[in-house]
């Protein structure tokens, strides 16, 4: 169901030339005001005592520019990137090969970090902490401990899920940053940026239907702007105005504060079937049929943003905000 859904804030085949709106410096890399900001400073302080910034951990919903962000730290910085994820890294020594490669003061970009192994993960902590790799020799009492060192780098971790990450990784990063949803204004600024560099012509009005319908998230709002641009051409239109975007999303089966079809049906699940709730996240998988992991990491991070959603100690509730959106009486509850 999630490949084929066009509001998914997780990469899909449509996106595949998304590298090529990645912003690669600072300046064209809109909100998130209070991380840049930090990481400037880290940055600018690094180069000065000329070392590798701290350990980065880049934590936050699928779309949300981690990927983009370590890129422009690393160009800031002047450093080579690595980039890997946490289940491409099968066994320990994988990571070893990894991290006797890496020269000074390059990055090591760790997507999905979550997804590490034990056994891999154990490897990171002393190449973290003390640049360092304990290779262990022989088997048995006879075993011993050799202590290689590394060159200094920083490690970039990405994740969806901080939940999952365990507590002795977690503490290693030095810095640690918490990504969220962009506003309608900022969403408005990156398709603007994206139209420019795909020659497409759109007005302020036209940006702003779209980022208001993106979710909070950029890569469904360059999503959504390539998708009005056929409409545009299909039907003749020079510029996309609102008219045109709202025409688009409307074709397209996502409302005015941009949900489809799918956020419907599980908001009028838990309304019809569970009274409004509160219903566990487990019995939504099932009674929407649908994964846990999708439920939590891909449809409720919106509707949670929205105030649609509570999450309580019982479960899932919807609130009166969605009832009056979705035009069903409250008192019916
Ligand atoms: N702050 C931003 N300004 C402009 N464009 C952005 C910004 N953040 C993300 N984008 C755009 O959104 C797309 C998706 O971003 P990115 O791949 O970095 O997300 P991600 O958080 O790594 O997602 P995932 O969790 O799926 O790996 C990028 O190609 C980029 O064009
Ligand atoms: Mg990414």
């Amino acid at each position: 169901m999630e490949e084929e859904r066009f509001v998914t804030p997780t990469f899909i085949k449509n996106d595949q030339n998304e590298a090529g709106l990645r912003p690669k410096v600072f300046d064209e890399y809109f909100g998130q005001e209070k991380i840049k900001q930090n990481l400037k400073v880290f940055i600018e302080a690094a180069k000065l005592r000329q070392e590798p910034i701290d350990h980065v951990l880049l934590a936050g919903p699928p779309g949300l520019g981690k990927t983009t962000l370590a890129g422009i730290i690393a160009s800031e910085m002047g450093a080579n990137i690595r980039i890997t994820s946490g289940p491409a890294i099968e066994k320990a020594g994988d990571l070893a090969a990894i991290l006797t490669n890496i020269d000074e003061n390059d990055i090591l970009f760790i997507d999905e970090i979550h997804r590490l192994n034990r056994s891999v993960e154990e490897i990171l902590y002393p190449a973290m902490e003390d640049f360092a790799l304990d290779i262990i020799i022989g088997k048995g009492p006879s075993a011993k401990t050799i202590r290689l060192d590394l060159n200094r780098f920083t490690l970039i971790g990405a994740t969806t899920k901080t939940g999952m990450l365990s507590s002795p990784l977690r503490d290693r990063f030095g810095v640690s940053c918490r990504l969220e949803m962009y506003s309608a204004d900022e969403l408005s600024m990156i398709v603007k940026r994206s139209s420019k560099i795909l020659g497409i012509n759109i007005n302020e009005y036209g940006a702003n239907e779209i980022a208001s319908r993106s979710r909070g998230t950029p890569r469904i709002a360059n999503r959504l702007l390539r998708r009005i641009r056929d409409f545009a051409q299909v039907e003749g239109v020079d510029v996309i105005t609102s008219e045109i975007a709202d025409y688009g999303l409307l074709k397209l089966e996502i409302d005015k504060i941009g949900l489809d079809n799918i956020d419907r049906a599980i908001l009028k699940t838990i309304i019809i079937k569970f009274n409004g709730g509160p219903v566990g996240l487990e019995t939504l998988a099932a009674s929407i049929n649908e994964e846990k992991d999708t439920i939590e990491d891909v449809y409720e991070p919106y509707l949670l943003q929205l105030g649609f959603l509570q999450k309580t100690p019982k479960g899932r509730c919807v609130t009166i905000h969605a009832y009056e959106h979705l035009n069903i009486p409250y008192e019916n509850k």
